[in-house]
């Protein structure tokens, strides 16, 4: 015994490190390499792993104040959701049951519901209110395997709303064992009071909004708040999305975009261009564009839930993007329109159903990919020493089973920085 430790995970049947590429994400064919290793045991001090190895010899090795026995069952990276739009009041029950009956998503935007209707409810509740309803779906996430969350705002739409997400994002990620990523969505929709001059609200995005979100930044959240664009049919276009998103590259924020949800706009050659760290959602993405974005470093986020949340068949063609080369990562897309759904296990479920992805390489996309659309990679995604020791205890044996199964919870444990913060 040589050292004493926090903590010593031992007896793990399967450890996936799923290790980062070059300090990166697993590019094109190389994702789905989750580094394997059998009857392994990791050692956590001060919230970091230490090493990782099989479990006799760091028994040996290291005396630790807790020993936490995995009883043979798979261990991997908590899971990084980078695409959430977690912070909203309400719910739209009722569209969901027009949906289906056959009205569409563009329809019910289009008369004043969808996102406007969110933004209505939003904008209506108390602090208080946000912040459970926030928080209760956070905590969801947790006790499914999630460990960092990025969270956008784009309910409020007004400065003051839109600056009131982030307080409350900022305040969570302060409360909640979670790491949270913040991102500035000001550009979801057009808010109905700027419905006949939408312009004028891109103006006020860019004159006033984008501003006050950089300077509410520097005081609270020095790392930098995402921008990102709702780019499409019925919110912003690609000439608006272009000036939203240089105006905020101007004041040092980093890009996200959703683009080519429903309609192709020219979103995806647009985010390669302009650098952004992810292009989100990337349906309905033509060739030369998804071309264009597995040459650049910009990931590619693919949002299952969505298209099976408004039950239609058409998917991200994932297995395009890989052969391009891309940085593909899988996200919720957590919100309450298209997909309120707070568990990563389902989008694995349906990636290697829907994206073709084989269970490796959506464990991959959802772990160490999904930290590089977050700029975290550095700090999380994988089981690496140095890194922080945010991973999971499955209650099944080998890492098949994340995608095999669906419809119930399959995490046993989750360590969030070497502390148990979930029990199932
Ligand atoms: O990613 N596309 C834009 N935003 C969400 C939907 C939000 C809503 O309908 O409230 C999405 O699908
Ligand atoms: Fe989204």
């Amino acid at each position: 015994m040589d050292e004493t430790l926090d903590l010593l995970v031992t007896n793990i049947g399967q450890l996936c490190i799923v290790p980062a590429h070059d300090g990166g994400p697993q590019r094109g064919a190389a994702l789905g390499d989750l580094g394997l290793l059998p009857d392994a045991a990791v050692a956590i001090h001060g919230g970091e792993i230490v090493e990782v190895g099989p479990s006799t010899r760091l028994e040996r090795t290291y005396a630790a104040r807790t020993v936490l026995d995995a009883q043979g069952m798979l261990v991997t990276p908590g899971f990084v959701d980078p695409h959430t739009h977690v912070v909203w009041a309400g719910d739209r029950a009722d569209e969901f049951e027009r949906r289906i009956a056959g009205a569409t998503y563009q329809q019910i935007m289009a008369e004043g519901g969808g996102i406007n209707r969110t933004v209505r409810e939003t904008r209506a509740a108390s602090r208080a209110t946000l912040l459970a309803a926030t928080r209760a779906r956070l905590l969801s996430m947790l006790s499914h395997g999630t460990t960092t969350v990025e969270c956008k705002t784009g309910y409020g739409l007004q400065t003051q709303t839109e600056l009131a997400m982030l307080e409350i994002i900022c305040a969570l990620d302060d409360e909640l064992p979670l790491d949270l990523v913040p991102t500035f969505l000001g550009a979801h929709a057009i808010p109905p009071e700027y419905a006949d001059d939408p312009d004028a609200y891109v103006a006020l995005l860019i004159d006033e909004m984008l501003p006050a979100v950089a300077a509410w930044s520097a005081g609270h959240w020095p790392e930098g708040v995402f921008c990102d664009v709702f780019c499409e049919m019925g919110a912003f276009d690609l000439e608006q999305t272009r000036r939203i998103l240089s105006a905020a590259q101007a004041l040092g924020m980093p890009l996200k975009v959703h683009v080519d949800e429903f309609e192709p706009l020219g979103g995806a050659r647009l985010a390669a261009e302009l650098g952004a760290v992810s292009a989100d959602h990337v349906v309905v993405t033509p060739d030369d564009e998804i071309e264009a974005l597995g040459r650049s470093n910009t990931a590619v986020v693919s949002l299952p839930c969505t298209p099976f949340g408004l039950g239609h068949s058409r998917y991200t063609p994932a297995r395009r993007f890989l052969e391009a080369g891309a940085a593909l990562a899988v996200a919720t897309d957590c919100n309450p329109g298209t997909g309120w759904n707070e568990n990563m296990q389902f989008v694995l479920a349906l990636a290697t159903r829907y994206l073709r992805l084989t269970p490796a390489e959506a464990l991959a996309a959802a772990t160490i990919n999904a930290a590089w659309a977050v700029r975290r990679a550095d700090r999380v995604g994988s089981l690496e020493p140095g890194k922080q020791a945010d991973l999971v205890i499955w209650r099944v044996p080998a890492y098949q089973h994340l995608s095999y199964r669906f419809g119930s919870n399959l995490a046993r444990m989750v360590i969030k920085r070497g502390q148990v913060v979930y029990e199932g």
